[in-house]
């Protein structure tokens, strides 16, 4: 059966673009495979902690009796194979301050794990988690294109690029709302062309 994980990380609630956006996404990817279990992860509502020392310790085996270590580790092993398992993953993913909400960046630094979604030899790193289809729905408040005086400071799109490059995804699509933060006119033409992109998306 086929196993869709979708994320949230807004923390605006039902205000949320970037929330509608994936829940599209899911349901669009839903007329192809109705019967696909489905995974939800909302990364505000139940934030993951941020990795410690502690962790990184217990991860490489170092006995520990803190339950919440023991807890978090339990917690960190879910959400690493939540997403091996997911044959296509839908992630909302918000612009704050330029880059991802911190709470999407603690379940990354739970999925990027040595020997799991990645590996080092002596040529390198190379990706471990390349059968995966991830669909990121982006929204933001401004313009980054080319040649806008904001482009140097996207650090979103770019980031997410760079990282689930990293670990070997070459299946991973964008779907883009821009300018909410300009006006509620811009903000509904930049959410109905979003929604028709989603639309256009291989549904399987
Ligand atoms: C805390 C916070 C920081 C933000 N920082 C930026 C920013 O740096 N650049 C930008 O273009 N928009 C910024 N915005 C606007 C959001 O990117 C925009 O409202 C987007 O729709 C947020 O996605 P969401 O509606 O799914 O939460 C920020 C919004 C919030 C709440």
């Amino acid at each position: 059966m086929t196993k869709l994980l979708h994320i949230d990380s807004s923390v605006l609630g039902p205000h949320s673009v970037s929330r509608q956006l994936s829940a599209a996404i899911v349901d669009r990817l839903r007329q192809a495979t109705p019967d696909a279990e489905v995974t939800y992860r909302d990364l505000s509502a139940t934030p993951l902690s941020h990795l410690s020392g502690a962790h990184l310790a217990a991860a490489q085996g170092a006995a520990t009796a803190d339950a919440g270590v023991a807890q978090d580790m339990t917690t960190g092993l879910a959400v690493l194979n939540e997403f091996l398992a997911a044959d296509t993953v839908v992630l909302g993913a918000p612009m704050y301050n330029f880059t991802i909400p911190s709470q999407l960046k603690a379940w990354i630094d739970r999925i990027v794990v040595a020997g799991k979604t990645f590996k080092y030899d002596a040529q390198g790193p190379h990706g471990l988690a390349g059968d995966k289809r991830v669909i990121v729905a982006i929204s933001r408040g401004g313009f980054y294109g080319p040649g806008m005086p904001t482009a140097t400071l996207e650090h979103l799109e770019t980031y997410l690029r760079g990282i689930f490059g990293f670990i070997g995804v070459t299946k991973l699509e964008f779907i883009f709302a821009d300018g909410i933060q300009l006006g509620p006119e811009h903000r509904e033409k930049a959410l109905s062309s979003a929604l028709q992109a989603v639309t256009a998306l291989q549904a399987a």
